[in-house]
């Protein structure tokens, strides 16, 4: 499975291509199956079907967790490091995963989950979350985690879009000097759900909560009273592990599905390779277990390997901005991964809080979630890497459930800003604006693949020809991306950004219909539009032109209460850094709003619109160029 040599890269890359279904069945056969598959792969791009490992029967959790027991049963499986640096460590061994899956698992049973069955997840950083994701995998269930910073309108409808059973949850949660009340989001949630029969409530500010009779269950109490032994469920390769919910360009969040059998193979893969993973190595990775990173390369691409991984609770600035250098001297970390935005903050910050550690057991240093710019590649590699560790800048998304594209570890070359070349079995082209593929090797368009991984997303929960339209329609017979890339001549890839109307505020993907659709509630408002403009930590920040059906005389408070209605519809992630009212938005003849020609002044590239002589409106451009409000 280790790719250790250029050579090695270029025979498996070769062999994906070719012979993709040998390449991934000599993968596969590492791990355990309870019955091996008909078929290794089986697909349409046309109609977005895929199956890999049809036929076979695993529980990723025997792969993640059993299947160490026998040699790594003491060692550390996962290390909790809490918000507050006072408060001390929790390393959970193999064998306690186990026990405290096996559990957690016997508690959903109790409740009366069963196979299929859907559970929204919503806790914070914490143990049980892990513990919560491996134990409905185990039972068979499909966990949905909902990242604990999103909103009760943006809870109850990615609740009730999967019809999830139950919601584990807790009464708060810390990140820096903050407490959130958790519970009290899911109460206000729940109104509007009545799929949900109960809530499992993990306690960890302690603080009061309102707990409803029958419904709402503290987990301790359910713990205390089950078995800590359970035999995982056989799953189908094909059977739904989870769903995922990302934006989307429109409103709807899209509830991404991956299954069992390719998910685990791919995830296995890329995290042993990608960060050139060996027995006894520390990694972390910083995100939260809401996004997919965490899914894959916290949890499962890390314990399949039987890998020790760290779970951080807090905030890269809390309770000073040393506090990653401070865990990586901790733990002595091998392997770091983080956001080129947690990274822009803290290059911000003097250079004295990266100086005062040593960082000297790092090996490998990871990107992701968006283009790293090159001040910020280059401060990381000096800073942090001391220029001997190699950077990845990992390219992939919630749809392909793993890292796609990056380099190799001290194997293949890295460039800064580039994600480089693909992994094998990973086909990309770019596509021209003809919809054709440019085959020189230097150009840039559109990122597209070309044929199926074993962890590319099966579907949109509910919503199959949503998925086929969004990702299979634009170039027929491609996976899109919605992406842009350039590729130079030594054929490496370059991510540029969204093609599409989804921007990244943070590292966080955010569709710009559903926060439009947030602000048009506000009984003043017209119309709007959002779009992104460069921030310097952020990577993009959010301008919204908003249209009043009459003027208003407190713009101030407007303002204000148009972001707070956004907190409330989606989280206060989605927040506008800027807002202009205006008395109209550029519209083409058919009414569609010119987003091109709001980005550009967004962007403070006014004097760049090219010809607006088409628009509906061409005198509005004017008046929002002149900055003017009302
Ligand atoms: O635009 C790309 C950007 O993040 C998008 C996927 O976001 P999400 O589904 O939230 O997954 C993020 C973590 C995998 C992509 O379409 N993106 C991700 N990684 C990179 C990136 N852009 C440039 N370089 C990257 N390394």
């Amino acid at each position: 499975m280790k790719i250790n040599t250029l050579e090695k890269y270029q025979a498996s890359y070769k062999q994906g291509i070719e012979e993709p279904e040998i390449f991934w069945q000599n993968i596969a056969n590492h791990f355990d199956w309870s019955q091996k598959w008909n078929s290794v792969c089986e697909y349409d791009m046309h109609e977005a079907q895929f199956s890999w490992f049809k036929g076979g029967k695993t529980n990723i959790t025997e792969n993640c967790i059993d299947r160490h027991l026998k040699t790594k049963s003491n060692q550390t499986a996962i290390i909790f490091e809490p918000n507050s640096p006072k408060e001390v460590a929790t390393h959970i061994t193999y064998k306690n995963l186990h026990q405290k899956v096996c559990k957690m698992a016997n508690a959903l049973l109790s409740v009366g989950i069963k196979k299929g069955d859907r559970v929204a997840i919503y806790l914070p950083m914490i143990p049980e979350l892990a513990i919560s994701v491996l134990a409905c995998a185990r039972i068979g269930a499909i966990h949905s985690v909902i990242f604990a910073g999103f909103s009760s309108s943006a809870l109850a409808a990615r609740i009730n879009d999967s019809e999830c059973k139950i919601v584990i949850t807790a009464d708060g949660g810390f990140r820096g000097n903050k407490s959130i009340d958790l519970k009290s989001i899911v109460d206000e949630a729940l109104i509007a759900c009545p799929c949900v029969q109960n809530v499992l409530v993990a306690e960890r500010t302690n603080t009061e909560i309102s707990m409803l009779a029958k419904r709402d269950i503290y987990l301790k109490d359910i713990l205390s009273k089950v078995s800590d032994k359970h035999k995982a469920e056989p799953m189908d390769s094909e059977d739904p592990l989870f769903i995922l919910y990302t934006s989307g360009s429109t409103g709807k969040p899209k509830g991404m599905v991956h299954t069992t059998g390719g998910y685990m193979v791919y995830t296995a893969y890329t995290f042993k390779n990608v960060f050139a993973y060996e027995p006894g190595d520390v990694y972390w990775c910083t995100a939260d277990i809401g996004w997919i990173t965490g899914h894959s390369y916290i949890l499962y691409g890390p314990l399949l390997n039987g890998a020790t991984s760290i779970m951080f609770e807090g905030i890269p600035t809390y309770p000073n901005p040393g506090r990653f250098w401070d865990i990586v001297d901790k733990f002595k970390v091998n392997q770091f991964y983080t956001a080129p935005t947690a990274i822009r903050a803290l290059a911000k910050e003097p250079l004295t809080y990266v100086n005062k550690y040593s960082l000297n057991s790092l090996k490998v240093i990871g990107s992701v979630g968006e283009p790293i710019n090159e001040e910020a590649w280059q401060w990381y590699h000096k800073n942090i890497g001391k220029e001997t560790c190699p950077v990845v800048d990992t390219w992939w998304q919630t749809e392909t459930g793993g890292i796609l594209i990056s380099p190799i570890p001290n194997i293949s070359p890295q460039i800064p800003t580039y994600a480089t070349t693909p992994l094998p079995g990973v086909q990309p082209v770019l596509m021209d604006d003809n919809g054709d593929e440019i085959k020189e090797l230097e150009g840039e368009g559109r990122l597209c693949i070309k044929s199926p991984w074993p962890s590319i997303a099966r579907t949109i929960w509910g919503d199959h020809k949503r998925y086929k339209e969004t990702y299979f329609t634009a170039y027929p017979g491609y996976y899109f991306t919605g992406d842009g890339a350039l590729r130079n001549r030594e054929g490496m890839y370059r991510i540029t950004g969204r093609v599409d109307d989804v921007i990244i505020v943070s590292g966080h993907n955010l569709g710009t219909a559903p926060i439009e659709d947030a602000i048009n509630e506000h009984p003043e408002i017209a119309e709007s539009a959002i779009v992104g403009f460069p921030h310097e930590i952020k990577g993009k920040a959010l301008y919204g032109f908003v249209t009043l059906k009459t003027p208003v005389e407190d713009t101030e408070k407007l303002k204000e209460a148009i972001n707070k209605l956004i907190s409330s519809k989606i989280g206060p992630i989605a927040k506008l850094d800027k807002i202009q009212f205006t008395n109209g938005l550029p519209k083409t003849r058919s009414g569609k709003i010119m987003r091109r020609i709001l980005r550009k002044i967004a962007e403070g590239n006014a004097g760049d619109l090219g010809d607006i002589s088409t628009l509906l409106n061409p005198e509005v451009v004017e008046h929002i160029k002149n900055g003017s409000e009302y």
